[in-house]
This record gives structure tokens, sequence and C-alpha cells, in this order.
């Protein structure tokens, strides 16, 4: 990927892991710092990164949001989350006081042209006190329909550079979700490519950012001997889950407009799917990547017209247990419509219709309230052509199956047949594994840490361009429609379960069954 340059300071834990890269300093302005992410996620990565010698110096964060906070109770508030949420902890005070000199707040509505003169001034500031060069990061953690009229005041300020005419760099920074459907996603983008071009435009997918999904390319593209048997030829079938122990907790409103199909599988499912399906890229960089995973987003094969919800199945919660605790059901969460059809889980099948995948059926689910916490994907391979062994008792002959574990316990398995040591000929299955925590001993670093460096040195290999997501919302749409119009609803299972048994009669009526990840 992008430039390889020294690092300022090397952490030992992960030497040799990687080349590290620095960026050259910028003010990030996080609209919406007020915000659950901003806390979680924004601000605990950014502090890792400072933590490991990864942010130049003179990196420059702004916040702006409504609340009165002054630049010192903005800092507070912030190392409070990062005692809390950082990956490196504790919090080391000489790298947070270093970290925080950088970190700076300004007090605005969104839709506040003065709030944004006055965000403008302290940016101007900064490019003086701390070398920042005019150099900008827009990120925007705030709901989509603020979107526009932000595009707009930074357009209408001038604060925005334009990349063909040189000069420091702007990017902009969206969050999910991007779109609700074809229709409101090619409307962001209108407004995006608006104000700003296409490659100063980086939608995170946070799946993206994950050690373990890159790693799918380097497991597919650096090693000579799985490329061969990845195809039709060799893989009876591919299955992915994403499933979550958790519910919706509070964010009710947000999840009733969108449910799991919008929420995991129109974005996080969809790349996966694009990454197992991918022809190999001409090189490693943004538009070669990108350009082979929206060519398996184009290949799905669309929904049959009018039998839509034939090749698919969601399901909802109700009152259950998960992980020896009592959940409530969907429909009691608060702020949620006590009659509402919106689906906490979905399964499909689909296909990829080309040349490699013509009839291999990907199964993917997708659910809350599930039994754990698991990110799977599983290539099952055809059966051996001739079975040789079922003529002798006690052998039953298992498919092989590549396990890719994306979290939690991130690694790598293979299971294959083997002999049971004995005078007699008899099998079992037996896995070969890889995993990350023992081979490499360091903690993967956190998704929002890698996209927030990738943004700064201005490499979208792994943002979703525009077309990817307009093609992804382009095949969901009329599933979408379907169960809109449908009046049965999801069906329901109980929280702590694995979703709806309609789900398992999906892969079952196919001579297939989900892998317990
Ligand atoms: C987010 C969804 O994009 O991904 C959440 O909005 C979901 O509903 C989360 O819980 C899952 O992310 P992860 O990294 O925990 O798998």
């Amino acid at each position: 990927m992008s430039v390889v340059a020294p690092a300022i300071d090397a952490n030992p834990l992960r030497e040799g892991l990687e080349q590290e890269r620095v960026p050259d300093a910028s003010c990030l302005v996080i609209f919406g710092a007020s915000g659950d992410l901003t806390q979680r996620k924004l601000i605990p990565a950014l502090y890792s990164l400072a933590h490991d010698g990864l942010l130049p110096a003179g990196q420059t964060i702004v916040g702006y949001a409504r609340p009165d906070y002054t630049d010192d109770a903005f800092r507070m508030a912030m190392r409070e989350a990062c005692d809390k949420f950082a990956r490196v902890r504790p919090v080391d005070d000489a790298v947070w006081d270093n970290f925080a000199k950088g970190l700076f707040y300004v007090k605005g509505e969104f839709a506040e042209p003065d709030g944004i003169l006055r965000l403008n001034a302290k940016l101007k500031e900064c490019d003086q006190t701390r070398g920042t060069g005019g150099r900008r990061i827009y990120y925007l953690a705030v709901p989509p329909n603020f979107f526009p009229v932000i595009a707009e005041l930074l357009g209408r300020e001038k604060m925005v550079t334009d990349p063909e005419q040189g000069g420091p760099f702007t990017r902009v920074i969206i969050e999910k979700p991007f779109g609700h459907d074809l229709a409101s996603a090619k409307e962001l983008n209108k407004v995006a490519v608006t104000t700003f071009r296409e490659r100063q435009v980086f939608r995170i997918d946070h799946y993206l950012g994950k050690e373990t999904v890159q790693n799918l390319l380097v497991l597919r593209f650096a090693n000579g001997i799985f490329e061969p048997f990845w195809n039709r030829q060799y893989i009876d079938h591919v299955q992915v889950t994403v499933a979550e122990s958790i519910g919706v907790e509070k964010r009710g409103p947000y999840f009733e407009t969108a449910g799991i199909s919008r929420d995991i599988i129109q974005n996080h499912m969809l790349q996966l799917v694009s990454l197992i399906g991918m022809e190999p890229p001409v090189a490693f960089e943004a538009d070669a990547v990108r350009d082979e995973k929206v060519k398996v987003l184009r290949a799905l094969r669309e929904f049959p017209r009018g039998h839509e919800i034939d090749a698919a199945v969601r399901g909802q919660y109700t009152d259950g247990s998960v992980l020896g605790e009592k959940a409530i059901a969907y429909r009691k969460e608060v702020n949620v419509d006590p009659h509402s059809n919106v689906e906490t889980y979905a399964a499909l099948k689909i296909f990829v219709d080309n040349w490699r995948w013509a009839d291999v059926p990907f199964y993917i689910r997708a659910g809350k309230r599930l039994p754990k916490r698991v990110t799977d994907i599983s290539i099952h391979f055809r059966p051996a052509p001739y079975p040789l062994f079922n003529k002798l008792t006690n052998v039953t002959m298992q498919p092989n199956v590549l396990a890719i574990r994306i979290q939690p316990d991130e690694g790598i398995s293979l299971k294959f047949d083997s002999k049971v040591p004995g005078p007699t000929v008899r099998t079992a299955p037996v896995t070969m594994e890889f995993r990350y925590a023992t081979s490499f001993g360091a903690e993967p670093p956190e998704a929002y840490e890698r996209l927030l460096l990738e943004t700064m040195l201005g490499d979208s290999t792994l943002f979703a361009r525009r077309d990817e997501v307009e093609t992804a919302w382009a095949w969901l749409d009329p599933l979408l429609n379907a169960w809109g119009a449908d009046p049965r609803g999801p069906e329901l299972y109980p929280a702590g379960t694995w979703g709806p048994e309609a789900a398992d009669r999906l892969i079952e009526r196919d001579g297939r069954k989900w892998r317990r990840p």
C-alpha cells in the first residue's frame, strides 16, 4: 500500500510485524465529538496510535459538537474514555500529556454557519501553532441527514481544497449507515461529490480495518497453495456467520429503521463476500483492489422477481437467555415498537454468477442475541472423488473445511480426516490451527486505528468506493422491499439460540448444515 516512512518512535512489541508509516500532521475534525463513537472508538484509537509512535508530531484533533466544553474539559472527558476503552491500557501519562496538547474543542451546531466559522479560525490557528499546514480531515460521526449541510458549509467557507489544484489535502470520512436504500445512497454520494472528489471521500466500513479481514487477501494472494483450489471445481459451498450475543442495546430508534440487513449484511457481510470471491487484483492499491471487489457485487445473482423472500429467512428475538443472563424480547427493548417487524436476524443463500463461482452457494447469516459473539468464514470443500475407505466399518469421511475466524480468537484452521492410530483403519477429523495470539504475541490493533491511519496517509484501499456501496444496495433493495410488503413478519427465535428454525431449513434442504463456530 502507500508510502513507507520511518517511524518516529517504534514500539518494540510490534517491531518486525509491519513497516510503520507516519503521515504528515493534519487537523482531524470530529463532527459529533460528544457522541458514543468518539469516546468508545475514535479518541481511544488515536491515543493508541500515538502510543505506538504512529502519529506525526503536531497531529491535531478538534472536536466539534453542541455541548459546552472548554478544551480542558474535553481533554478530561477524552482521558476518561481512553482509560476505559483504549487498546493500550493503562494509559501512559507521558504519552497522554503530549497527545492531549493536540486536542481542542469548538462548540457549535452542525448547521450553524457561525460555528463553522469559529471552527475555521481554530484550524487556521493550529496551522500556525502546530504545523498542520492547511491539511484537513473531516470525520462525520453524525447521522447521515447532517451530511449535506456540513458539506455545504465546508464548501461555502472554502474549507475544502481541490486535489486537482495541488496544495494541502482535504479528506472526509463518512460513517455508516451510508444510505437506507439505493436512492438515498445515491443522493448522499451526489452530495459528497459536489463538495469533494471521490478520492477525497473515505467511507468507513470498520470490518475492513480488522486485521483478520485484511488477512483474507494475504491468505489468498500471498500463498501459492490456496488459489488453485479457490473455485467451483473444489469448493462445495461457503458459509459466513456474523453472530452477536448483544441485543440492540440503546440503539432501538436506529435499529428500527435499519434491521440487521441494513446494519450488517449490506456492508460488513458483503465486504467479506467480496474479499472471499474476488479475482486477484493487478496491484495492492486502492482502485485495483476495489475494482475486483465491485465485480463480485455485480455478479451477485438477483433475487427472483416475485419470489425474493424464498432465498432468505428473517428472524427476531423473543425473551430468552444469553450467556446465562436473561434477555428481553426485541419488541420490549427501549424505543422499539411493541409490534415491530424489524429483523434482528437474517440468513440468505446467495450466488456469485461468474466463471469462478457458478452454482456455489454462499450461505450467509447475521444476528443479534445469538449464543455468542463470533464472526466466522468457512470454505467447505467437495468430498474426495472416490470414497475409498467408505466400505470399511467405522469410517465416515468428512469434507475438508478451511475456517477463518475473524473474531474473537482470530485465526485459521483446516479440518481434514486422519487415521486413528491402531491396527484397523478408522478415520477421525482433526484440525491444523494457526492463531494470531500464539503466533504473533502482540494484540492486533483496533480496526479504527488502522482506518484512521490509512486516511491520514491518503490510502483508500480499506474504504468502500461509491460503486461498491451503490451496487450492494441495488442488489439488496428488492429483498428489503419484499420483506417490507410481507405481512407475515419475521420468524421468532428465543434470545440465546442460533436463530429461527427456518434458517436451518434454508441450508438443510440442500443437504448441508450450518457450521457451529
Ligand atoms: C456495527 C453495527 O457496524 O457493527 C452494530 O452497527 C454491530 O450493530 C457492530 O454491533 C459489530 O461490530 P463488531 O466489530 O463488534 O463485529
